[in-house]
């Protein structure tokens, strides 16, 4: 790809990302120990990390997806969350593990945590790509990385709508989500 086409500063390589799937992969198999697991992913920015993350899994694993929104500036999150997409699955009695692109303030994350946690399932926890070093309360169980609070874009998540097919994921220039 031509370098002005590029939203900003690499963050994380392809390389980086491609390392650490395998590395979740595992943690994920340590704790759930071959019981079979419900992986919701939130759409649409962890569509490509779910796509790598459950290939390397070698536990029984069922596929669902939620799409959801959040009313807000284009770079700062609300809180106020609307479902687009709901899961087609009965989760009651299930593992499940929310899989999500990047969590920031965590308000979209409470919200789909108390949403999931009345249809009863066994167990629930949180999987993300990446976290920003922020105040969000919500217990995290499976993190990649934690990165600086700033805008990134690639590798699923976009701005607009744009550099989701970017494989490494990028600081997005002139942007800053600082308070
Ligand atoms: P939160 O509610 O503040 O945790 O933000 C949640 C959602 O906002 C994420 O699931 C993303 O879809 C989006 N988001 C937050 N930060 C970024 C970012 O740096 N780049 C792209 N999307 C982001
Ligand atoms: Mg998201």
């Amino acid at each position: 790809m031509n370098k002005k086409e590029l939203p900003g500063k690499l963050l994380l390589s392809e390389d980086d990302i491609q390392k650490r799937i395998p590395e979740l992969a595992e943690e994920i198999e340590r704790y759930y120990k071959g019981k079979e697991i419900v992986l919701i992913g939130v759409l649409r920015g962890a569509f490509l990390f779910m796509a790598d993350l459950i290939r390397h899994l070698k536990l029984p694993i069922r596929v669902d997806f939620m799409a959801v929104t959040s009313y807000g500036s284009d770079t700062k999150s609300s809180g106020v969350v609307r479902i687009l997409k709901d899961l087609d699955m009965d989760i009651k009695s299930k593992n499940v593990l929310l899989v999500e692109d990047i969590i920031d303030t965590g308000l979209t994350l409470q919200y789909l945590i108390r949403n999931l946690k009345t249809r009863e399932p066994e167990s629930l926890n949180i999987c993300t790509l990446l976290a920003k070093e922020n105040k969000s309360r919500v217990d995290i169980e499976f993190t990649g990385f934690h990165i600086p609070r700033k805008y990134v874009v690639g590798y699923g998540l976009d701005y607009n709508e744009q550099f989701r097919n970017l494989r490494g994921i990028y600081l997005l220039d002139n942007e800053s989500t600082e308070d």
